[in-house]
């Protein structure tokens, strides 16, 4: 069997920040680190993301504010720690960005930064006016493909091998020659993204399926805030194209929202208007399509400084011009979308899982830094933060370090239906989580959802191939999802129910799922 030092699972920005640092740990005392990608190396959800990443680094602010504004969003659910650590450790990371190459913006010579929702101040560094994410991805995916670190495209993580409760390696599949091997190593760090596509509308690529949490959770490990989905409040929202996210940074730059009438609305639901935080956002738009009987509506970037728009926007400009929409003409129809998992593998905050030498970083993982809701551009910072802090980990912790405390609450998946009902298709389970466990939900819909994906778990034929994996476990995730949103029987961050429209006290506290526990 082949053996590493490392393996990371993952080639998104937090998978090769982790890789790039363990290579260079391991240059100046040997060692190997193996990074598997299901598709090709750039093909991860992080190169999307438009916004960019928040950073305290403005004259005027400061890693407590950073962190303020990061707890406020969180909706009584941030764990302090781990946001103080990104808070804290925000600077030094763009400093190693800014070394590794990451060209961001700059105005008069400095680092250029942008205003969000919730931001308290301007404080989001962004590359290539939107395209912060494929800035980022193209750096550090040219200097691992430099390194010697070896990658494997188009293998699929299946399967976490354990001897005597430890990780020992990894069982992969090679798609194109429909094989599986396993691999052996002693750190294996999961870094595969979130599970935008359990719905039918998503900002999220193809491969955002949940491999690693529906891994981490068939492997023992716990599975924290599933039921906190984060929809993004702007995607594009024109027949026949794809819901393109309309970065938060308009919001930010002047974009206005109004109604399909011409109505400015935000102000009604929040005194911060456009720049309330996501959650509120999006339901306030939801609220405002389903009172005015449209599908959409619409974000208005014309009264602003029109060669500002494309410059700042090149890309959702060309994209919108792509389809025929001028956006400096037209205003921007736009309605949420689902677009970031901000529950996951639990872990703390150096990244380890209760299972020792497993790890996660990135959007799979859960340190419950957002609690019930993200603030903007925290998640491209999470990822280099914690990919940091894993590497940092299996330097310097013990040898026999046992990793994240296991919580004393943790509870198991309730027992698969018998099959009755035939296999699902992709399409079919983002129909149901969209209609059942989306933006607001209640609890007769969520036992349905609950009930057809208990017997669409047992239906579901064991997976030999990519598609047939990526279904197992877009379903598994659907059933953490949806069952959290079921238990959780009051409304908070991004977690809204009907039928318990306020947050309670007592649920202040976050569900945790382990199999067998
Ligand atoms: C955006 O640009 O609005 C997305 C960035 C993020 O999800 O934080």
């Amino acid at each position: 069997m082949e053996r590493y030092d490392y393996i990371i699972v993952g080639s998104g920005i937090a998978g090769l920040y982790a890789a790039l640092l363990a290579r260079e740990q391991l240059a100046r005392r040997g060692g190997s680190v193996l990074v598997l990608t299901k598709g090709s190396i750039d093909d991860c959800n992080t190169r999307w993301a438009q916004g960019g990443i928040a950073a305290p680094i403005g004259a005027e602010d400061s890693a407590q504010r950073h962190l303020d504004d990061t707890i406020a969003a969180g909706a009584g659910l941030v764990d302090p720690i781990a946001a103080r650590v990104l808070a804290e450790e925000a600077a030094d990371r763009i400093d190693d960005l800014v070394r590794l190459g990451v060209p961001f913006d700059t105005l008069h010579g400095e680092i250029a930064l942008a205003r969000e929702g919730a931001h308290s101040l301007p404080r989001i560094l962004h590359a290539g006016g939107d395209s912060t994410g494929a800035h980022m991805e193209l750096t550090l995916s040219s200097l691992a493909q430099q390194s010697n670190i070896t990658v494997l495209e188009f293998t699929l993580a299946t399967e976490t091998l354990l001897e005597g409760g430890r990780v020992a390696g990894v069982r992969a599949l090679n798609e194109r020659s429909g094989r599986s091997t396993d691999y052996a190593c002693r750190h294996l760090v999961l870094a595969t993204g979130g599970a935008g596509q359990l719905y039918r509308v998503t900002t999220n690529p193809d491969v955002a399926t949940g491999n690693g949490i529906a891994l981490a959770y068939r492997a023992g490990a716990e599975i924290m805030d599933m039921e906190f989905f984060q929809f993004h409040p702007t995607a594009l929202k024109l027949t026949g194209v794809q819901p393109f996210l309309i970065s938060e940074a308009v919001r930010g730059e002047g974009g206005l929202l109004i109604d399909v009438n011409g109505v400015r609305f935000m102000p009604e639901y929040d005194d911060r208007a456009e720049l309330a935080p996501r959650d509120i956002v999006a339901r306030a738009i939801l609220d405002r399509m389903q009172k005015t009987g449209a599908d959409h509506v619409l974000l208005d970037v014309t009264g602003l400084d029109q060669a500002r728009v494309i410059t700042r926007f090149p890309q959702i400009y060309r994209f919108c011009l792509d389809q025929g929409l001028d956006i400096t003409r037209r205003p921007i129809p736009v309605s949420p979308a689902a677009h970031y998992t901000m529950g996951g593998i639990r872990t703390n905050v150096w990244g380890e899982t209760n299972i020792p030498g497993l790890y996660a970083c990135g959007e799979c993982a859960c340190t419950a830094v957002h609690g019930a809701n993200r603030l903007a551009s925290n998640s491209l910072l999470e990822t280099v933060i914690f990919a940091k802090r894993v590497v940092q980990r299996t330097i310097e912790a013990p040898p026999d370090s046992v990793g994240a405390e296991p919580t004393a609450d943790a509870i198991d998946l309730s027992e698969a239906a018998p099959a009755e009902t035939p296999s699902p298709s992709r399409q079919a389970v983002q129909s149901l989580m969209w209609d059942h466990v989306g933006i607001v939900r209640d609890g007769d819909s969520l036992s349905r959802a609950k009930a057809t994906l208990s017997a669409w778990h047992a239906a579901l034929p064991k997976p030999t191939d990519r598609p047939a994996h990526e279904l197992t476990d877009l379903v598994a995730c659907g059933r953490l999802v949806t069952e959290a949103a079921l238990i959780r029987e009051e409304s908070r961050g991004a977690h809204f129910r009907s039928d318990f429209p306020q947050p309670h006290e007592e649920w202040r506290r976050h569900i945790v799922f382990r199999k067998g526990a």
